[in-house]
């Protein structure tokens, strides 16, 4: 393929990546949104292929194993696995990067001389440190989000200094690298880099509190696109420098607005230490919180026949139910009614961001009832019965009243201030972040438990 066919089809190829994300941040373009991703993907791989003229035959068997690995992943992971496969693959990313960089920093046949040798080398050097702190904090996230690593943050003391020192320490490192790699040496200090970014990596995440593992996972994200663009400076690729750029900024972007979410200050999460203050009255035991008051089946059913307004809050536990068919079901039931039926979604609601969403659209449960917190929390006076559906930590009123709570100041679904909220859940077990409900306990609170989807079975038969 000739030079001028590769940089067009690159082109090409950056247009369907930002019609991709556009298309992305809508329920009703979404699918269009990942078709230009997945087109735009296959045409930079066969023009990037194309330029190749190593040997073809290492290639091809990295793609066909690459390929292989990912088919085989895709295909066995439950929705509820999503956030750890997500995180995994950031490491790969950050690997990758860190690969990479040391092939191009060892290749002989590159010669770089004066300023250029000066900036490549910079180039190299940034490439392996986002690409090592990328690769060890996914695969903390990963197991703190497969449940393999406790949820708490581990604050080592005087951990603001540590990393601070690792920071100017890096630089140290950086000046020695450029330094030495004039003179045709450079390994030593590009190592000792490295072993340090694997360091923060896990330092970085091990910190970060069991609740604003949201934040970490839109992060990561972030830092495998800048980890990736630094690469694609590298190796002089436009595509790896705009794909990595998007990636980067729109990562970026959506921890803002989970860290706006959580209405949490982003340099704060990062520097850990949230969800400390465990061991208050929001732990506090089951006893400790008065009687909760259970239902059956038939009685739910009767509420949501005598009701006006209903509004159904989703979390977590719909998606390992996998109730979200049944949900769409008692909608269209009572739809018929003419019961008004809404969806509130939380933005942190289940493991990733846009959770929620992704599992409505699946059961074609209609796009304009399903509604953001911000739009319908002022509506709760007026709901006559709320369904909260395996949630919990996103309906959790001491958000509002624990200053001590790890999740004060996390804005919640207001469920509370309707006439009756149903909470189905198996049993009384904690969310996420390990604290009690006060909600449960509320006198216009009732609770179906069992398993969300038999549960909403029972209650669709006794519909009528
Ligand atoms: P959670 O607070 O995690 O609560 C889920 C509840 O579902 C649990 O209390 C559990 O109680 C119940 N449950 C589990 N399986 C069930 C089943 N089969 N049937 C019925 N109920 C079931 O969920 P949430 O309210 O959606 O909040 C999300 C939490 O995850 C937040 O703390 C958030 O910070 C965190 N988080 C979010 C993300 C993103 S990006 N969304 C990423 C990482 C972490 P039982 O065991 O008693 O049934």
């Amino acid at each position: 393929m000739s030079q001028g066919i590769i940089t067009a089809s690159y082109i090409g190829a950056t247009v369907l990546f930002i019609l991709a994300l556009s298309g992305l941040s809508n329920q009703e373009s979404a699918r269009r949104g990942n078709l230009y991703g997945m087109v735009g993907m296959a045409i930079a791989l066969l023009a990037t292929i194309s330029g190749v003229t190593g040997n073809w035959a290492i290639l091809l068997a990295g793609l066909v194993v690459g390929a292989g690995i990912g088919l085989l992943l895709a295909k066995r992971v439950q929705m509820t696995e999503m956030p750890e496969l997500v995180a995994i693959l950031h490491s790969l990313v950050g690997f990758a990067a860190v690969l990479v960089g040391y092939a191009n920093f060892m290749d002989p046949n590159i010669h770089f001389t004066g300023i250029d040798l000066t900036i490549h080398d910079i180039e190299t050097y940034l490439g392996i440190l986002i690409g090592g702190i990328t690769f060890s904090g996914s695969i903390i996230a990963f197991g703190k989000l497969s449940g393999k690593i406790g949820g708490n943050p581990m604050l080592l003391p005087g951990r603001h200094w540590l990393n601070l020192i690792l920071l100017i320490v890096t630089i140290v490192l950086c000046k020695m690298f450029v330094d030495q790699s004039a003179e045709g040496g450079g390994m030593m200090p590009l190592l000792i880099m490295t072993g340090i970014a694997f360091l923060f990596g896990i330092h970085m995440v091990m910190a970060i509190g069991g609740a604003d593992m949201p934040v970490v996972v839109s992060m990561l994200n972030s830092y495998s696109g800048w980890a990736a663009s630094a690469t694609g400076f590298m190796l002089n690729n436009d595509l790896l420098i705009v794909t990595g750029a998007l990636v980067g900024s729109s990562g970026a972007i959506l921890s803002y607005i989970m860290c706006r979410a959580m209405n949490r200050k982003f340099i704060a999460v990062i520097a850990g230490g949230f969800g400390t203050t465990s061991g208050s009255s929001s732990s506090a035991s089951v006893e400790d919180q008065g009687e909760v008051v259970a239902m059956e089946a038939p009685e739910v059913a009767q509420l949501l026949n005598e009701a006006k307004e209903v509004m159904i809050i989703p979390g977590y536990g719909m998606a390992v139910a996998q109730a979200q068919h049944t949900v769409n079901e008692i909608t269209k039931v009572l739809k018929k009614k003419k019961i008004n039926v809404r969806f509130g979604i939380h933005p942190v609601a289940g493991r990733m961001p846009g959770h929620m969403n992704v599992l409505l659209a699946e059961a074609k449960v209609p796009y304009d009832i399903v509604y953001e917190m911000d739009e319908i929390n002022d509506d709760f006076p007026n709901i006559d019965v709320s369904v909260v559906i395996g949630a919990n930590d996103i309906v959790n009123p001491s958000a509002q009243t624990d200053p001590d709570s790890p999740i004060a100041g996390m804005p919640v679904m207001e469920c509370w201030l309707g006439k009756t909220t149903v909470v189905l859940k198996r049993g009384m077990a904690t969310g996420y972040a390990g604290v009690q409900n006060p909600l449960f306990f509320k006198e216009n609170t009732r609770m179906l438990f069992g398993d969300a989807k038999k549960s909403l079975d029972a209650v669709l038969k006794d519909l009528g």
